[in-house]
């Protein structure tokens, strides 16, 4: 009887995980959609206000100006600007979701399950340490469950690029005042101080493959602000990076 629940229990965890791994996997495709359109007109953006500026440089020249010219930029700047609009149009929007009770030791847990596939091809190992107890974080889950994978992402990318170091994975749960804090460590080559800032500018990336576009952490900036919370990366560790996230419990939705 008790081994049959327990296998009955084991097929229904697994159909949960499948469910949100379809869930994730269909997030991940509209994320990566908005990524690649808001970086097409960022990279449309320079040249139009290129443009714009010469155009508006001929126009205070007035009647010296060839009129030829004035009119081919006159048309070059409107064109440019519908095909922006349009594409900006083009933006899917990200899908309104309520907020819950969220137990984030569940949901980390998710997120590893979701990366295991990477973590044992590359042999990480995950010292994972959550904390007995912890309060439950009013929150939109999915969005959260988004942050955390890109957080862990950037931890796998860093240490893909640091060959020669053990790779060590920390997350720890812990309760702090009226917060829960998620910390993440991992063995890759940290950040430098001087780009410490820069990190969570949009489409900042020292990543060469063009599916990084830099915005993961301009992402993971604007999840923690709905949630009212705080991300610090620690200025001392040189071990690697290390990241905290502060959800505080109490949360008033005011969206
Ligand atoms: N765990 C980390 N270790 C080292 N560098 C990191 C880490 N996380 C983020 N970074 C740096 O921050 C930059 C921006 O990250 P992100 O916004 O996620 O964009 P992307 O992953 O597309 O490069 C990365 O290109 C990298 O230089
Ligand atoms: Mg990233």
């Amino acid at each position: 009887m008790a081994n049959e629940i327990t296998a009955l229990k084991r097929q229904q965890e697994a159909v949960g995980m499948n469910a949100m791994r379809a869930l994730l996997a269909e997030q991940e495709r509209v994320r990566s959609m908005r990524e690649a359109l808001q970086a097409a007109i960022f990279q449309m953006q320079g040249p139009m206000n290129l443009i714009s500026a010469a155009r508006d440089l001929l126009e205070r020249r007035g009647a010296q100006a060839d009129p030829a010219l004035r009119h081919a930029l006159n048309q070059a700047a409107a064109t440019g600007q519908t095909a922006l609009e349009r594409l900006r149009a083009l933006v899917p929007a990200v899908p309104p979701e309520a907020a819950t009770p969220v137990n984030i030791n569940q949901l980390l847990r998710e997120v590893l399950e979701l990366c295991k596939q990477r973590l044992l091809a590359g042999g990480t190992v995950v010292d994972w340490k959550p904390a007995p107890m912890l309060p439950a974080v009013t929150a939109r889950a999915s969005r959260l469950r988004g942050m955390f994978k890109q957080l862990i992402d950037n931890a796998l990318d860093a240490m893909d690029s640091n060959r020669h170091q053990p790779r060590e994975l920390r997350i720890t749960t812990a309760t702090q005042e009226q917060t829960v804090s998620v910390v993440i460590e991992d063995t890759g080559p940290g950040v430098a101080s001087d780009l410490q800032w820069r990190i969570f500018e949009p489409f900042f990336t020292t990543k060469r493959a063009a599916t990084h576009v830099g915005l993961g952490l301009a992402m993971v900036q604007e999840v923690v602000n709905e949630q009212r919370g705080m991300i610090t990366l620690d200025p001392d560790y040189d071990a690697g990076c290390r990241w905290q996230v502060l959800l505080p419990i109490k949360y008033e939705d005011d969206s």
